[in-house]
């Protein structure tokens, strides 16, 4: 695909439609397979991750039907044997079938996931999870084989609260025999709009937006219809795109309870931020540096480390940003100093020492939220910034040359 073509933005103003969340539509569509009924999600947003995740859903043989922004998925028959390699080796959220297959079919196939290059990713916690409950694991080539005769419900502890391994317990635990209790769960908001999707599906999940979930298994789901929240990740990436070029910005739609962590830093920072109720207004002002560090919801969240330390490299002073989630989150840093950010790392901490201009640059995206970084940077940056790698934004923006040029951002896509 072409590259982006960007060069220094005036201040970006107007409006921004922010998408649906793209990490609560993905749970939501897995949960679909848990029952013989149609399910439908509306608002969905249009992004390749949900095209993969949907090719994938439809090899196991369940009827995916799409009309504007709303996906309706009708999972009466459905066989794990017929996993289709070819997408989940790009998306790490087709792990969360496997809990809905076993559940459903007593058996998982799928290979091991693949996603963005920001760490090791490992499963052992979905895995910790899984053979609690009573299901037995094996490795066949380059697939991950599960398999259970009946699950039975039990007391589940995470070491370490993930959100994809909290959401698959919650996938295979609805049908177990019994009581699941999860506790050292994650509670981002994604995580609480999946347990509403479910005890609208039937389900009886109590706990959720706690790390100690209790989940009382039932015979079967039924269909519903569900919208999934607002992208919070997407909001806080306009919305220091915003402060980067100056400007004043409406994020329609976007939710300011799940951002409390993001709003207080960027706060701090210096923006006016003005919250409404159908949105939240952010006006960019002089900017401070800051120190944080990323964390479980309600930390600040990790997918919004690469735009800030972007942000943070153009304001005066010394910031100092700490990864705690990703052990390599800050990949993308060597493409962002192409372009003048000085930023030194070390032991897991970024020191950002704010420069007063930055240069235009043949840049490359190496992952979904890089691409933010780089995007951001070459919105405010002297000169002419060529962005390639643009298939990583697409995964998990939607419209968004089209929201940007909307507010004044100059982005063109050189010709065919
Ligand atoms: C989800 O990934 C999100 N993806 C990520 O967003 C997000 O960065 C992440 O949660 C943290 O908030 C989706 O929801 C599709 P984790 P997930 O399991 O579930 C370690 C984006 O840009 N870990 O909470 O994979 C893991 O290595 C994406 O939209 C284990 O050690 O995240 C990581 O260091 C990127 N063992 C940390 O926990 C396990 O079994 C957090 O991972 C599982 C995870």
């Amino acid at each position: 695909m072409q590259p982006y073509i960007l060069k220094k933005s005036p201040p970006l103003c107007g409006e921004i439609p922010v998408q649906r969340s793209k990490n609560a539509s993905l749970p939501a569509l897995a949960a679909a397979l848990l029952t013989k009924d149609p399910v439908t999600l509306l608002n969905v947003p249009d992004l390749t991750d949900i095209d993969n995740m949907l090719a994938l859903i439809s090899s196991l043989g369940v009827t995916v039907s799409r009309e504007l922004s709303s996906v309706t998925l009708c999972a009466d028959t459905i066989s794990a044997a017929s996993f289709s390699p070819e997408h989940a080796d790009r998306l790490r959220a087709s792990v969360l079938l496997i809990g809905p297959l076993l559940a459903r079919c007593g058996e998982a196939r799928l290979l091991l996931p693949g996603g963005c290059a920001i760490g090791s990713r490992p499963l052992d916690q979905h895995i910790k999870g899984f053979c609690a409950l009573g299901v037995r694991f094996s490795v066949a080539d380059d697939a991950l084989i599960a398999r259970c005769d009946n699950l039975r419900g039990t007391h589940i502890r995470l070491d370490s609260p993930s959100v994809g391994a909290t959401e698959n317990l919650l996938l295979i635990s609805v049908m177990a025999q019994g009581e699941t209790v999860l506790d050292n769960a994650a509670r981002e908001p994604e995580i609480t709009d999946l347990i509403s999707l479910l005890n609208r599906m039937g389900a009886r999940i109590l706990g959720a937006g706690t790390t100690h979930l209790t989940i009382q298994g039932v015979p079967a789901l039924h269909g519903a219809s569900h919208t999934p929240i607002s992208d919070r990740i997407a909001a806080g990436t306009y919305a220091m795109m915003t402060l980067a070029t100056g400007g004043d910005v409406f994020l329609r739609g976007a939710n300011p309870s799940h951002l409390s962590s993001v709003l207080h830093i960027l706060s701090q920072i210096g923006a006016k931020i003005i919250p409404d109720t159908d949105g939240l207004r952010i006006r960019g002002a002089k900017l401070h540096p800051v120190s944080l560090f990323t964390a479980p919801y309600p930390g600040f969240p990790t997918d919004l480390q690469p735009p800030l330390v972007a942000l943070l490299s153009t304001v005066p002073g010394e910031s100092f940003v700490t990864e705690r989630i990703f052990e390599d989150r800050f990949r993308y840093l060597p493409e962002l100093r192409k372009m003048g950010a000085n930023i030194f790392v070390e032991g897991g901490t970024a020191a950002v020492s704010g420069v007063p201009a930055l240069r235009g640059a043949s840049v490359e995206a190496t992952d979904l939220r890089a691409g933010a970084a780089l995007l951001l940077t070459g919105l405010c940056a002297e000169g002419e910034t060529r962005l390639s790698g643009v298939p990583h934004l697409l995964r998990g923006y939607t419209n968004l040359e089209r929201n940007l040029t909307g507010v004044g951002a100059p982005i063109v896509l050189p010709d065919p």
